[in-house]
């Protein structure tokens, strides 16, 4: 089952969809790279916003395209990503945010050099119960010029998501493969936010990894997007 872990197609929500007309061409999109679920997930800065307003306006959005979702047959899973923030592991309110009511949690790191505060409050979330699931690893990379804490955090029971664009680049495929290959990378998703200049691109990213890791690591990644969706219980609408 291929599953769209990253995406931001609810409509007028954040810096993703801009209508419902938009939503549609990017569900299109996707239908047609054989997409059959994908995790609507919207940003979360704790510091501009509430938790219960955010989830008012994302209910407001996944109304406006659920019919359009369920005619291209795509179960759409209503997320989040969350920005982290000092604090983000006593937070109570953030378990509202996971996956589908689930305890899959979208984070998405500081684009900074990492610290002990980053290792420490990932830790803490693991250890209240969340399955982490650290938004487009590699997009952190280059901006840590020490590797120790992202190394560290590479290292937790964490679920590593990448972006399909890093496989399409030749300057971020080979590191980002080698992550996949090793199985420190787990699931893949498109960060679709519109249909030019960030369009749904999974089907791109998904036939470089069946290039050179061969369709095995691709049934892998598929089965275990699958078990964790299912086992975790979240919701598809
Ligand atoms: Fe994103």
């Amino acid at each position: 089952m291929i599953i769209d872990f990253h995406s931001h197609i609810l409509p007028g929500i954040d810096d993703g969809s801009r209508d419902a007309a938009m939503t549609e061409k990017m569900l299109a999109a996707s239908a047609a790279q054989g997409v059959e679920i994908m995790a609507a997930t919207p940003h979360f800065y704790a510091d501009a916003n509430t938790v219960e307003r955010f989830l008012r306006k994302r209910a407001e959005a996944v109304e406006k395209i659920r019919d359009l979702a369920a005619e291209r047959g795509i179960g759409v899973i209503a997320g989040a990503e969350v920005a982290f923030f000092d604090g983000i592991s006593r937070a109570a309110d953030v378990s509202k945010l996971t996956l589908g009511g689930s305890r899959l949690l979208l984070v998405e790191m500081p684009f900074r050099q990492w610290g002990r505060r980053e290792v420490e409050e990932t830790e803490r979330l693991l250890a209240h119960g969340f399955q982490v699931i650290i938004a487009h690893m590699e997009r952190y990379t280059g901006l840590q010029s020490d590797k120790g804490p992202w190394r560290a955090v590479l290292e937790l029971p964490v679920l590593v998501q990448l972006n399909a664009e890093c496989f399409l680049s030749f300057s971020t495929r080979g590191k980002n493969l080698r992550l996949l290959k090793r199985g420190e990378a787990h699931l893949l998703g498109s960060d679709c936010h519109n249909v030019t200049g960030r369009p749904q691109d999974l089907a791109e990213g998904r036939a470089v990894i069946a290039k050179r890791l061969g369709e095995e690591r691709l049934e892998e990644i598929d089965r275990l997007g699958e078990r964790l969706i299912r086992r975790g219980g979240a919701e598809i609408l």
